[in-house]
């Protein structure tokens, strides 16, 4: 059984659907801890009814971001982990830290990437007009929501759209393809070689293995 770290900041929905995932689909795998960097997160319920650690560090406890990311590491560690999944964890990554998980560290960003990288998604597209939105799974390199793109899900913008409706189009495709993505890291059907990512053996494009 290959162990799972997933990191969270809030309401956990998708941490939940890979533990949902690991009782069903995903045999290889097991959500053995989860670390949150906010003590309310409701993705520590979550955690905790699953039956995996659950763990919150206060960010103010530390001088400086490398020194929080060093603690975090060195308890993260501690569960052995084969994967590490960001998921909704909204807080930027030392160099230190996304080095040492490199090639095992995948996050869910709400864009269709290389497009909007960053915060507020789901205003900007609404803001600029545009009639699909989405969310990519890729790899964590140093660039922020910069790494190889893995799995991304499009969805259509109505013209009646508010930032609320949209979301929820978007985060039902991501219960849906984020766990899908673990389930072939943890089968070894996909890995990360100098910067590209691929997919039994296949390097995938710019847009990842896009799916509609
Ligand atoms: C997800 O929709 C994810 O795409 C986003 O946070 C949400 C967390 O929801 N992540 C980012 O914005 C990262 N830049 P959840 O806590 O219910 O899974």
């Amino acid at each position: 059984m290959k162990n799972i770290v997933v990191l969270v900041s809030g309401n956990g929905s998708n941490l939940q659907a890979i533990i949902d995932a690991c009782e069903t689909s995903i045999d290889k795998g097991k959500v053995v801890a989860v670390f949150s960097n906010k003590a309310t997160a409701y993705a520590l319920e979550r955690a905790s009814k699953a039956g995996a650690a659950a763990i919150s560090l206060d960010p103010k406890d530390f001088d400086t971001r490398d020194a929080f990311d060093h603690e975090l590491m060195k308890q993260m560690d501690e569960y052995q982990p084969h994967l590490v999944i960001l998921a909704g964890y909204m807080r930027i990554l030392s160099g230190e830290f996304v080095r040492h998980y490199l090639g095992r560290m995948i996050n869910i960003h709400p864009s269709l990437l290389p497009k909007y990288p960053g915060l507020n998604t789901y205003q900007r597209a609404i803001h600029a007009g545009d009639e699909e939105h989405g969310t990519s799974v890729h790899f964590v390199t140093e660039q922020l929501d910069g790494g190889p793109v893995i799995l991304q899900a499009k969805v259509p913008i109505f013209e009646e759209d508010t930032v609320d409706t949209l979301t929820e189009r978007v985060q039902a495709q991501e219960h849906r393809i984020y766990p899908l993505v673990a389930k072939w890291f943890v089968e070894d059907r996909l890995e990360m070689k100098a910067g590209k990512a691929f997919l039994d053996g296949k390097q995938l494009g710019i847009h990842g293995h896009a799916e509609d």
